[in-house]
């Protein structure tokens, strides 16, 4: 493993005749998040070349121009990939996963089928807590094969990175155990795992009707470890009835963040919530947003938190989707993940979530890609690194066998990505 790291990052690798090169750069140089209409402008360079060095982007411009500034030493020991015409672009940043569990729900599948609801299902026992035995009886070799599998599948549809949750554990020892097997897939994975504590996803069933005293093991015991062994960079909390409320959601980013943790939360997927008291702590993003209050929806044009939307959770649920238009015309920074997760969301395609954003929330293939890409790394807090092609950032690159990056968004159900450049290492699909 070392070994292959220290050959692929060494090795120079140069991307050529590539037909469209999406690199997000902002054309005046602004490191904030995409809004508005900074969404659509995706600096397309036609005709290109990139050269990667150790691991990061090192050259970028016409195909010609990047060849001819090569010296002959970057010549003698340079891997080329001849990407045929194809599109370029940031390996997609997928910013809220789940994907810590050990079996897919079918019970639940098919209750849905009948016309039972995601909330009557869960009342009843089924839902998340039906994937907690699951996590507490694996072993951590277990747990950080199963993330390590849906890695090398998120990569298949062109995603580098991708933000991990537990929360399937839902007590100390094994929301632990989640974490360190997200981190164990992730010195496996040459693309980039970022870990976030989810304790604070349901009560377990042994902390029935006794709610805030499980807050208080988030707070008082899971957290603290969290931190202390650095296996998280987020916490989150699943804000909605029947899972924990505003106040307890509360209590909770006020331990995290002095810990040192960032903080992020599931809003307003079923129920509408008033935001405002969680905006103070300034959370990374807000996922789901699929009933948003209006005051809340204005209120994101001036915080730097993402609104983080989760098409497949609404597919999957047949719910109605996030209201991505208003969102962006009001001025939030818009993101899009996919939620992978075996109750509402069991897909790793980032690029469904890219057909459904623009054919069910009708943002343009434009918007969906920079939602995908740069938004999805300011999400992680990793916009200085992630998210766009640009010298020096972090070589993570999708190349995609079609001829114009509205392709990528149009065809659906189907695979395109041709191969992955994660962090400097390319791998062929
Ligand atoms: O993002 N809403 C809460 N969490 C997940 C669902 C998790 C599950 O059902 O296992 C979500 O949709
Ligand atoms: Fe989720």
């Amino acid at each position: 493993m070392i070994a292959r790291e220290l050959r692929e990052k060494t090795r120079p690798l140069l991307l050529t005749n590539i037909g469209q090169l999406l690199t997000l750069k902002h054309p005046s140089g602004k490191e904030q998040p995409r809004r508005k209409q900074d969404l659509s402008n995706l600096s397309i360079v036609n005709n290109a070349a990139v050269l990667i060095q150790e691991g990061k982007i090192a050259a970028i411009g016409r195909d010609s121009e990047v060849t001819n500034r090569l010296s002959s030493e970057d010549r003698s020991d340079l891997e080329s990939f001849d990407c045929t015409g194809a599109v370029v672009l940031p390996g997609f940043v997928d910013s809220h996963t789940h994907p810590v569990f050990t079996a897919p729900r079918l019970i639940d599948f098919e209750k849905r089928i009948h016309g039972s609801t995601y909330e009557e299902i869960a009342g009843a026992g089924g839902g998340i807590c039906s994937s907690v035995e699951g996590v507490r009886s694996a072993t951590p070799q277990e747990l950080s094969c199963k993330v390590l599998h849906v890695c090398e599948r998120m990569q298949k549809s062109g995603t580098t990175t991708m933000e991990a949750k537990s929360g399937y554990g839902l007590s100390t020892d094994s929301e632990l155990k989640s974490l360190r097997a997200i981190g164990c897939a992730a010195t496996q994975w040459p693309g980039t795992i970022v870990p976030t504590l989810l304790a604070a996803h349901v009560v377990p069933s042994e902390f029935q009707g006794k709610a805030d005293q499980y807050v208080d093991v988030v707070c008082k015991q899971m957290i603290p470890k969290a931190a202390e062994e650095k296996l998280a960079k987020f916490v989150d909390v699943f804000c909605e009835r029947g899972a924990f409320s505003l106040e307890q959601t509360e209590r909770v980013f006020a331990v995290a963040k002095p810990a040192g943790l960032g903080v992020r939360a599931h809003v307003c997927q079923f129920t509408p919530h008033d935001l405002s008291s969680l905006a103070e702590f300034d959370p990374a993003s807000f996922d789901h947003l699929d009933c948003l209050r209006d005051r809340d929806l204005e209120a994101l044009a001036d915080q730097n938190t993402i609104a983080t939307l989760l098409p497949g959770a609404s597919y999957f649920l047949a719910h109605s989707y996030p209201m991505a238009r208003r969102l962006i015309d009001a001025g939030a920074a818009v993101a899009l993940a996919t939620d992978f997760n075996p109750g509402t969301s069991p897909t790793t395609s980032m690029t469904l979530m890219l057909s459904m954003a623009c054919t069910q929330m009708r943002m343009t293939p434009a918007e969906a890609i920079a939602a995908a890409t740069i938004n999805g790394a300011h999400a992680l807090r990793l916009a200085g690194s992630k998210g766009s092609i640009e010298l020096g950032k972090d070589a993570d690159l999708a190349i995609f066998d079609v001829k114009d990056y509205r392709e990528i968004c149009y065809w659906f159900g189907t695979q395109h990505c041709r191969a992955t450049v994660l962090n400097g290492e390319l791998a062929v699909h």
